[in-house]
């Protein structure tokens, strides 16, 4: 039987970034099992596609523009999904882009981009679901993607890695600050590996890095993400019936990021200087 049936059947969840990937797939999963899914991306084709496709299949949802970026909006319109569904039972916090470049070339709109739709992103949609969150008859979850990134260190990288360090850091002192009000909040982080999307095609789309070896490495990573990544819909179901059960910490590939935690855990512990993460494996140059 699966866990969102059972805890959000029925119910209304709030997707951003669900154009696309990962959101997608949410979405789809949610609706496929009676949860009345709220699509937002900012790019408004791909979310009505994804609605659409959701009630093709016999589910309920509906579609909108959200650029998470924008926190004024973000609450504007949560406020209005509040005050058309009542209550929200699960709000994923997904909405991402990617970075590839060294830090010597990212320019400061580039890293201000990322930090806005990524952590700035997170922590709209996490302040505004808390507030109207809070004092709901059904407890809302609150779920915020991160990546195993989070906990990992790669050359090139500097502002996607940092932005999801992060958007895990926001994820954790928020649950500590509702667990200490006794508010009936759960807050989940979900840790996703390799999972085959767009996310490099996109913003590729916007600018080629600069230096030679960034952009060898960037488009391995494009490469590997379509051969080696997971099916988005598997990706979307491990992470959403973890969320259902009540996990705070929810993988695609709990064993790959046992051992990226435990890296990290010797790094710190033993005082290394930084090292390359090996989560990408032969993606990386
Ligand atoms: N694909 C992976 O391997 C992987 C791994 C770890 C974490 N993640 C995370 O999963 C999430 C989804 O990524 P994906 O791989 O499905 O990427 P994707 O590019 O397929 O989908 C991302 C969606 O976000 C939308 N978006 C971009 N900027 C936005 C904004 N400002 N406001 C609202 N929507 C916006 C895009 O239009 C797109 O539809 C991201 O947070 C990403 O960092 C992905």
């Amino acid at each position: 039987m699966s866990a969102v049936v059972d805890r959000f059947g029925g119910g209304v969840a709030l997707v951003t970034g669900a154009g696309s990937g990962l959101g997608a797939a949410m979405a789809g999963h949610l609706a496929a099992r009676g949860v009345h899914v709220v699509v937002t991306d900012v790019d408004g084709a791909r979310a009505a596609g994804v609605a659409t496709a959701c009630v093709s299949a016999g589910g309920s949802a509906e579609a909108h523009v959200l650029d998470v970026a924008d926190g004024h909006r973000v609450d504007a319109f949560f406020a209005s999904v509040w005050a058309e569904h009542g209550e929200v039972d699960l709000v994923v916090a997904n909405a991402g882009i990617e970075s590839g470049d060294r830090v010597a070339d990212t320019t400061p709109e580039q890293w201000r981009r990322v930090f806005a739709v990524n952590t700035d992103g997170a922590f709209h949609c996490a302040r505004s679901s808390v507030q109207r969150m809070t004092g709901q008859e059904r407890p809302g979850v609150l779920a915020l993607v991160a990546s195993v990134g989070s906990v990992t260190t790669l050359p090139y990288q500097s502002a996607y890695i940092a932005s999801k360090q992060a958007v895990l850091g926001l994820a954790q002192c928020l649950d500590l600050e509702l667990r200490a009000a006794e508010a009936s909040v759960q807050v989940s982080a979900l840790l996703p590996s390799w999972v085959r999307t767009r996310i490099f095609d996109d913003v590729r789309r916007g600018a080629e890095p600069v230096d030679a070896l960034a952009r060898t490495t960037f488009a391995r990573m494009a490469t590997s993400i379509q051969e080696q990544g997971m099916d988005p819909e598997e990706a979307a179901s491990l992470l959403l019936e973890a969320v259902a059960r009540g996990d705070f910490w929810c993988f695609t590939d709990p064993e790959r990021a046992a051992q990226l935690f435990e890296e990290r855990a010797r790094t710190l512990r033993e005082l290394r200087p930084p090292e390359r993460s090996g989560w990408l494996g032969s993606a990386t140059a």
